[in-house]
This record gives structure tokens, C-alpha cells and sequence, in this order.
């Protein structure tokens, strides 16, 4: 009766352990193979004093298969849990450097966000800058502009005044036919050779020089003589500016001049006069000449 108790007890210890292993509560000290072999042997050492049927025996060799079977697929799974542990914590190691390596893009990533938000502040302010000195430089343009234009109006004005302004100068010797004179009254000297006569004042049929503008003129004559006094006098309306007298004797020559400068109205007249008595002597060397010219209209 014992020994069938402590079979009993056996079989029921086998079922606990294969619910254990199938609900994977068993861990690796549970039974091994020997463990169970030596546990069965010692119960059919037992069992062969007490006759127990050759059934019971086939039934427990089964039984003891099943066990077998059950421990090897624990094992199994043992290293499979090993298995998805490591690579669990790979994965886990994975990830820790997934998230550091993201900390360090975020913090870039902020950096150049600050940066770009900087550069758009800095980029405003010198736009702001560039627009207020651009309408600076608007203002200060048409400044410019209106005085460009008043400058250019002075200059159409300055040459308009200086194109209308008379031009008036003329330069004539007396004559290529020696000497003039002595008359027993004074005369005009009628200058005929014409050097030049710019504005057309001077008149060598008369020898008077009419003033066509109001203002100040340079006048300036010289008049040679030989062998005979001269006396020449510049006449202006009439009236004597000044004489020019001078005596020679035999085989002398001699040469008088003079120049003035004087304020004419329009229409004044300027002549050289011989006076009577007195002789003045021209050929192709001009030596005996009247020039003026209008300094100035006023
Ligand atoms: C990046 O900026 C965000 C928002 O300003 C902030 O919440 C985060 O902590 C910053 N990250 C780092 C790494 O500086
Ligand atoms: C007068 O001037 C003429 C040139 O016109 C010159 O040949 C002559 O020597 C001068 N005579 C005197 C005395 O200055």
C-alpha cells in the first residue's frame, strides 16, 4: 500500500510540472532528463517487491517520454527568451543613440533657427537703412534737378546774352600811296586799307568809326611822317581827345601814337583828323594806322 501512495504522489507531482511548463513558469533548475530517469527507477525498484502490472510500467515509460519532450521544449524557449533579450537590448542601445543623436539635430536645428531669425532681423534693420538712405538720395536728387535745370537756363540765358552781345573791332592803315597831305585846311583821314572790321563800324569811305552800342572802347592810332612835321588828332563828336604833333628836319623820320579808352553812347563818332599844313606818310610797311574795339556794352 505504500509504495502504490508514493506512485500516486509521483504522477501527480509529473502532471504539476507539465502545467508549470505549458503556463511557462519553469525555469532552468526544474527536472532534467536524470532527475526524472532515477525518480521513476527508484519508484520500479520499489514497485518490482510489490508486483505492480507490466501496464503501469508501459504507461510510465510514456509518461516519462512526455516529460523528456516537455524539458526539451523548456529548453527551447529558454534560449529563445535569451535570444529576444539580446536583441532587445540591442535595440534598446539602438534607441538610446536614436534619441541622443535626435537631441543634438534638435539643438542644431535651433541654432539655425536662432541664426536665420537673427539674419532676418540684421537683414530688416539694413533694409530699413537702405530705404531711408534711398529716399535720402530721392530728395537730394530732385534738389539737384531743380537746380540743374535753373543752372541750365542760365547757361541758354548766358548764351543767348553772349550770341546778342555786338562784336565790334576793326584795325586799317591809311594807304600804300606815300603821303597824305600837307592840306591848307584839316581833313579826315580816310583809313583805306582794312585789316579787319569785325561788326562793320568803322566806314573807309568817311574814315569815322560809329559806336553801335553804348559802352567803353579802346581806341589806338600811330601815325609816321618824314622829312615833314606831323600833326594828327583823334576827334570824338566833334571835339579834340588829343594831338599828336611832332616837327622833323631834313632826313628824319618820326612816328607819333596814342591810345584811349572811352565810354561811348550809341551813335557816338571817332575819327583821326589831319590837321592843315601838315603831312602823314603811309606805304606797305603800314605805318600809319587806327584800331579800336568795344571792351564792353554797358
Ligand atoms: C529647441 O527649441 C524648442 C522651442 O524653442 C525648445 O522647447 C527645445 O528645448 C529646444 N531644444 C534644444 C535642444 O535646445
Ligand atoms: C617810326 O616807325 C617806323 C615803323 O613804322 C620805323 O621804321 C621808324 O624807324 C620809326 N621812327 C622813329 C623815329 O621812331
Amino acid at each position: 500500500m505504500r509504495s502504490a501512495a508514493a506512485f500516486l504522489a509521483l504522477l501527480l507531482c509529473l502532471y504539476w510540472t507539465r502545467a508549470q511548463g505549458e503556463s511557462g513558469g519553469v525555469t532552468e533548475n526544474d527536472i532534467t532528463q536524470t532527475d526524472v530517469q532515477s525518480e521513476i527507477l527508484g519508484v520500479k525498484a520499489t514497485s518490482d517487491q510489490t508486483n505492480i502490472t507490466p501496464d503501469i510500467w508501459a504507461e510510465l515509460e510514456e509518461l516519462r517520454y512526455v516529460v523528456i519532450q516537455h524539458s526539451l521544449e523548456l529548453r527551447n524557449s529558454k534560449s529563445k527568451m535569451e535570444k529576444l533579450e539580446q536583441e532587445n537590448t540591442a535595440i534598446q542601445a539602438r534607441l538610446t543613440a536614436s534619441e541622443s543623436k535626435n537631441a543634438v539635430l534638435e539643438a542644431r536645428m535651433n541654432a539655425s533657427e536662432n541664426l536665420v531669425k537673427e539674419l532676418q532681423r540684421d537683414l530688416e534693420a539694413r533694409l530699413n537703412t537702405a530705404e531711408n538712405v534711398l529716399e535720402e538720395l530721392k530728395r537730394e536728387n530732385t534738389v539737384l534737378e531743380a537746380r540743374m535745370s535753373s543752372n541750365e537756363f542760365q547757361v541758354e540765358e548766358l548764351k543767348r546774352e553772349n550770341a546778342e552781345r555786338p562784336k565790334v573791332a576793326f584795325s586799317v592803315g591809311l594807304t600804300n600811296a606815300g603821303y597824305v597831305g600837307p592840306f591848307s585846311t584839316a581833313i579826315t583821314l580816310q583809313f583805306s586799307k582794312i585789316f579787319t572790321n569785325i561788326g562793320q563800324a568803322y566806314s573807309p569811305t568817311t574814315g569815322v568809326f560809329t559806336a553801335p552800342v553804348r559802352g567803353a572802347y579802346y581806341f589806338r592810332f600811330n601815325g609816321f611822317a618824314a622829312w615833314n612835321s606831323i600833326a594828327i588828332d583823334l576827334y570824338h563828336n566833334g571835339n579834340q581827345v588829343t594831338l599828336s604833333l611832332d616837327r622833323v628836319g631834313n632826313n628824319d623820320y618820326v612816328n607819333v601814337s596814342n591810345g584811349f579808352v572811352l565810354q561811348l553812347e550809341k551813335g557816338d563818332m571817332i575819327y583821326v583828323v589831319l590837321r592843315s599844313g601838315y603831312g602823314v606818310y603811309d606805304d606797305s610797311l603800314d605805318r600809319t594806322t587806327f584800331s579800336g574795339f568795344l571792351l564792353f556794352a554797358m
